[in-house]
């Protein structure tokens, strides 16, 4: 995981375009090219989120918050940036023109995955490990009063834990609005 981490790290946080053929479209160039090798890094980033928070094990939060920040990097201010005036191309790029005429719509949701990925940060913070929530229905009654859950409540009162998988959804759903409406799926 280590590794992983620091791979993702490399390119979430290079600015300068680095080569790496196989991530980018066959013929994207420049900043097209550059936008989708973060934007792959962040589907890995998501996809390995998904599978600690969707774990029934305890999760490793230093993790979970590592990556969240790295997630909140490219949010914002930088990703609006990775969308200059223009950089639109039929044949190598799934931006919408609509992306410059809803251009307040579009800065919105950058800001909102910056905003919700620094609430799923905020929300590891300092919590060395997660626990699994208790299964619905009880499970045992020394995993309900003592087993589960141990690190208390997050910012809301819910278990830490259920905290961090909202976080986790609401982030994932941010991702997926802005597709909805100015992605195109098939280039
Ligand atoms: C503010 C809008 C916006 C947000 C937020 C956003 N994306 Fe994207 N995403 C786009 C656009 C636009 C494209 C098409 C870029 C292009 O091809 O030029 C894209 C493309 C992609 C691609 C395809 C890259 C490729 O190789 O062509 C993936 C994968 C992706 N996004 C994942 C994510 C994930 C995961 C998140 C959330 C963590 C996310 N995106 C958040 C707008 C957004």
């Amino acid at each position: 995981m280590r590794i992983w981490v620091l791979a993702l790290t490399a390119v979430l946080t290079v600015s300068a375009p680095v080569f790496t053929p196989t991530l980018a479209h066959e013929g994207a160039t420049g900043v097209i090219a550059e936008r989708q090798k973060k934007m792959k890094a962040l589907s890995e980033a998501m996809k390995a989120l998904g599978a600690m928070v969707n774990s029934q094990s305890a999760l490793d939060a230093t993790t979970v918050q590592t990556i969240a920040n790295l997630i909140a990097g490219v949010g914002g201010q930088n990703m609006v940036d990775m969308f200059p005036q223009g950089s639109v191309d039929a044949a190598t790029s799934g931006a919408r023109p609509e992306i410059w005429q809803n251009w307040d719509k579009f800065k919105h949701l950058a800001d909102e995955m910056l905003h919700q990925a620094q609430t799923l940060a905020q929300t590891t913070s300092g919590q060395p490990t997660l626990r699994p929530p208790a299964p619905f229905g009880g499970g045992g009654g020394g995993a309900m009063l003592g087993g589960q859950n141990v690190m208390g409540g997050g910012p809301s009162g819910m278990p830490v834990d259920m905290t961090v998988r909202m976080n986790f959804m609401h982030l994932s759903s941010t991702c997926k609005s802005c597709h909805t409406d100015f992605r195109i799926k098939k280039h």
